[in-house]
């Protein structure tokens, strides 16, 4: 049985989460309980970790992956399954129909701590990038939330990538 952790930053509550604040705000220690909850009971345990749109803000990407290391360890300690996701693409575009992309080096970052810690990771990052350029700006942007707002998603944006 699967039990598996979102910590997307599209989600309300995290809306404004870093590696740092996540930690410092006692999310991190709040998703170490429900994770060894599960842990206990026997089960395989998988957690998902996803950061960058505002760590990007902050800090160079070596920072976040400073962060998400110990995140890896702190839950393989634990007895649980840390996989890396890279970031959402931001709805973006270039005149060119490419997506004008900021996240690249966050993402780089995330791939490169999964593979120095040898944890699985999915790359959305990329495989989103290539979902909004193959339907194109007008069909990405019925994925906002907000008509301008490029980040966050809908419903229907919701379900897209969260698949
Ligand atoms: C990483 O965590 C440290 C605290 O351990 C914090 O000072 C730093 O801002 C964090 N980096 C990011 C990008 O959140
Ligand atoms: C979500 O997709 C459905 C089916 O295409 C559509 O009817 C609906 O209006 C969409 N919702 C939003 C918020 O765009």
């Amino acid at each position: 049985m699967h039990f598996a952790i979102y910590t997307l930053q599209s989600l309300a509550l995290f809306h404004v989460a870093t590696t740092g604040s996540f930690v410092a705000d006692g999310y991190w220690d709040i998703a170490l309980g429900y994770v060894s909850e599960e842990v206990v009971k026997g089960r395989r345990t998988l957690v998902t970790v996803q950061f960058g749109h505002n760590d990007m803000k902050i800090a160079e990407p070596e920072s976040m992956g400073a962060n998400l290391t110990i995140m890896v360890q702190e839950l393989r300690a634990l007895g649980a399954e840390p996989v890396l996701v890279t970031s959402l693409t931001r709805r973006s575009f270039n005149d060119d129909g490419t997506v004008a992309d900021t996240l690249g080096p966050w993402a780089e970052e995330t791939i490169a701590v999964a593979e120095a810690e040898d944890v699985s990771y999915i790359d959305l990052h990329q495989a989103s990038i290539d979902y909004v350029e193959a339907i194109g700006e007008d069909a990405a942007h019925r994925l906002n939330r907000e008509e301008d707002d490029n980040t966050h998603l809908n419903i229907n944006g919701s379900i897209v990538f969260g698949r």
